[in-house]
């Protein structure tokens, strides 16, 4: 579903990615670990296509996205939601769901259905993107990305600063999602989340991807976790 390899990328005058290779598989849930400044967010933000790929390439899905514009990436069914959780505090809940919708990329997923999805957010409809919490701010960016044709969901630190009962319910999203057949990229600092959601995860330190492995593989791989993340 997305492959990246070699990739290399500067901010300005610093090497940032110095030959990243991994591939999510299609109907997996990844996720990408690492301590503060490994680069998690900047992987993120290369396979967007906001940050300039100055070696190696990136596929999804078979084509090739190689620094593609950040709009075409998301119209061939990429989705990201970055740590920031870009809400448009002013608009209603409604209105903040139905602005894909229309600005003519209508997907697979109804209003009705994302409100299946997320109850919570039914109830909030007429709430402005502000008045939410941060749980519900995660949900509604997440949701306002199933309104789109997605495929590859990609989520920067999604628990960040959430209460222990809304981490358990962001988990239990990413499970439905992989259910409905998409496919997950997550990058993440809670590595019980991460163990809970994921099929395979890929540690990144100074720009490289120094472990890949299954998700029974990492559970009891405390010497990997305390080297690399900490734990
Ligand atoms: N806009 C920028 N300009 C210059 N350097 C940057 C910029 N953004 C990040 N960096 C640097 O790039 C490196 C990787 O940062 P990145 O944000 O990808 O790390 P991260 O793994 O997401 O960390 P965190 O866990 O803190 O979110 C760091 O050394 C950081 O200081
Ligand atoms: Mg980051």
């Amino acid at each position: 579903m997305l492959e990246l390899e070699d990739v290399h990328s500067h901010y300005g005058g610093s090497h940032i990615l110095k030959g990243i290779t991994f591939r999510v598989e299609k109907g997996q849930v990844a996720t990408l670990l690492g301590r503060n400044g490994a680069g998690k967010t900047t992987t993120l933000r290369t396979i967007m296509g906001l940050v300039p790929v100055t070696k190696g390439f990136i596929k999804f899905s078979g084509e090739d996205i190689t620094n593609k514009k950040p709009y075409r990436i998301a119209r061939m069914g990429v989705g990201y939601v970055p740590e920031e959780r870009a809400v448009f505090p002013s608009l209603s809940v409604y209105e903040n769901l139905t602005l894909p919708m229309t600005k003519g990329q209508s997907g697979l997923w109804s209003i009705d259905k994302v409100y299946s999805f997320f109850p919570i957010l039914k109830t909030r409809g007429l709430h402005r993107g502000s008045q939410l919490s941060g749980g519900e701010q995660q949900m509604l960016v997440i949701a306002r990305i199933l309104t789109m044709n997605v495929r590859l969901i990609i989520l920067d630190e999604p628990t960040e600063g959430l209460a222990p009962m809304l981490v358990r319910e962001i988990a239990q999203i990413v499970q439905e999602l992989k259910k409905e057949g998409i496919s997950m990229l997550v990058v993440e600092q809670n590595s019980r989340f991460a163990e809970e959601v994921a099929d395979h995860h890929f540690i990144i330190y100074n720009g490289r991807i120094v472990y890949s492995g299954s998700n029974s593989e990492f559970k009891t791989d405390e010497r990997i976790k305390s080297q690399y993340l900490g734990v």
